[in-house]
């Protein structure tokens, strides 16, 4: 295997060279600290201090992040009628990730301090002394140092990447010393044994991107579902990935979601869909309520010799622009590879007329990928919601914190509260709770100061809340509060189900694609 085939994986398999400042910032901290007090995010195992790297949803999280994988499940398959989805296994047979290459080339260079014996990926190492040089001002500087970095991995040049980091007088930062290891390649899969008898020949990995199950199954797909080129296969499933620098919460985890998207297409059409799926994947994210200027394409610089094009999309976290998604011109690699190592033909019969009046033919299609990481766009869709404001005047004035989630997306639809627990107006209240449950995920409260409750959902970006109170016993209206503005207003119970309806509906969404 060659070198072209470690760039690419380093390209589309890794976090591309992105200059990003070193250190969590306060936002990030407070944000962090909102996902663990209001149930969305939790350190996995915590009773045992927790496995790095590894996070688990609570109760307001697990509701956010269905919501947004079914958005993108809806929008890839139903918007798109030449979009079906699947559903592969984790495990799948060895020979898949030797035709994929990651058995041979999904690695990243790690390096370890002998003093501290804490384990580093050098090229991080390395970026993170060119983040300082650009905060001191010096960019080009940081710059230029990523790129020699870029060039030495790309020769597979390993002392090189070794000698930069002695050069840079890059210390770790728990002994304080720069006495490193060789820098070595670590490869990323996770592998575990089938059956009781431990031996090479039953070594499995647990997948490290969801396309290999699309690819695997391209013509079992292609053929029960008499599908047409251009179509698309999609998928929503976990990850695993061995990473070596853990930090940024749940941006770099080793187990993590993938929601993929290949797209199958002639030979010679890739540029055209690249350009749409670009697009597309774009609108996706602002229509999700990111603003434009919190995303950005960052382009691959150099390309595999199988790869037309590739580009991420980034968002801007507190630590800095970071990709949350990868859209990948991948020509006819993978489906080829797979006929190599499977001897199975992955071909499709093209019967329209070419230019020239004849069918296409027969051929190994071509692939656009789309990959977002579920957890990457869960992280961005809560930074961007998290809100500190100060609201009222003079003695009044205080500081509000929500979450100004896209009603869609929000975990919990309306709350709904009795002024007070007596005189039938629980009841009243239970009997809206119930007719709404229905159609949404709506809670029943009725502990607390109303203020307190207010707060409690606007803590969890609930958009509305509806409270009952004794004008209701009279005329069958309640006061309904948005989250975003706190105005109230009175309307009709009956009214209800609509406003909330169409407030929480994918459509809104939709219509902006
Ligand atoms: N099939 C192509 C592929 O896997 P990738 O750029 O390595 O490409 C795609 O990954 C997306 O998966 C990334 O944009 C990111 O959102 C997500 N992802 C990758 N590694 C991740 C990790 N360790 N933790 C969380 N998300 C990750």
């Amino acid at each position: 295997m060659g070198f072209e085939f470690l760039t690419v994986i380093f390209e589309v398999m890794s976090e591309k060279v992105n200059v990003t400042a070193p250190v969590e910032n306060n936002t990030f901290k407070k944000v962090i600290s909102h996902a663990k007090e209001y149930g969305f995010v939790f350190p996995s195992s915590e009773i045992y201090d927790g496995l790095q790297a590894v996070y688990d949803y609570g109760q307001t999280g697990v509701e956010l992040k269905n919501n947004i994988k079914n958005l993108w499940w809806k929008t890839m398959t139903q918007l798109n009628d030449n979009i079906v989805g699947i559903d592969a296994s984790i495990f799948m047979h060895p020979a898949t990730w030797k035709a994929s290459g990651h058995v041979d080339g999904f690695n990243d260079p790690m390096i370890d301090n002998k003093d501290s014996k804490k384990r580093y990926r050098a090229d991080v190492l390395i970026e993170d002394r060119a983040a300082e040089y650009e905060a001191k001002g010096d960019k080009k500087k940081g710059d230029e140092l990523v790129k020699k970095m870029a060039r030495l991995l790309e020769a597979s040049d390993l002392k090189g990447v070794h000698d930069l980091i002695v050069e840079e007088k890059i210390i770790c930062p728990v002994s304080g010393t720069s006495n490193w290891t060789e820098v070595r390649q670590f490869n990323l899969m996770f592998s575990t044994q089938v059956g009781s008898v431990a031996e090479e020949s039953n070594t499995i990995y647990l997948r490290p991107e969801t396309a290999q199950g699309i690819f695997v199954n391209f013509l079992n797909v292609q053929k029960t579902g008499r599908m047409k080129i251009p179509f698309g296969i999609a998928q929503i499933g976990k990850a695993f990935r061995n990473e070596i620098v853990a930090r940024q919460f749940t941006f770099r985890m080793r187990e993590f979601e993938q929601m993929e998207m290949q797209f199958f297409i002639r030979p010679g059409e890739e540029m055209k869909w690249y350009k749409h799926w670009k697009e597309m994947r774009m609108k996706w994210h602002q229509a999700l309520g990111i603003p434009v200027k919190k995303l950005r394409f960052h382009d691959h610089e150099k390309l595999a010799h199988y790869a037309n094009a590739a580009v991420d999309i980034e968002y801007e976290f507190p630590f800095g622009f970071k990709e949350i998604e990868g859209i990948h011109s991948r020509t006819n690699f993978d489906l080829t590879q797979h006929e190599k190592f499977s001897k199975k033909k992955l071909q499709f019969f093209d019967n329209d007329l070419n230019e020239n009046g004849k069918p296409f033919g027969n051929y190994v299609p071509y692939v656009v990928e789309t990959s977002v990481g579920a957890d990457r766009c869960f992280l961005a869709v809560l930074c961007n919601a998290f809100t500190e404001e100060t609201v009222g005047e003079g003695e009044e004035k205080k500081e509000r914190v929500y979450l100004k989630l896209h009603p869609a997306l929000a975990p919990v639809k309306a709350a709904i509260f009795p002024l007070v627990k007596k005189d039938g107006l629980p009841e009243k209240a239970k009997k809206i709770f119930d007719d709404l449950k229905l159609d949404f995920n709506v809670i029943f409260e009725e502990r607390d100061a109303i203020g307190k409750r207010y707060t409690r959902q606007d803590l969890i970006g609930t958009p509305f809340c509806i409270v009952v109170d004794y004008q209701t016993m009279e005329d069958e209206t309640v006061t309904i509060r948005q989250r975003d503005s706190m105005e109230q207003s009175r309307v009709p119970i009956t009214e209800l189900s609509a406003i909330i309806g169409e407030s929480v509906s994918f459509k809104t969404i939709f219509e902006k694609l």
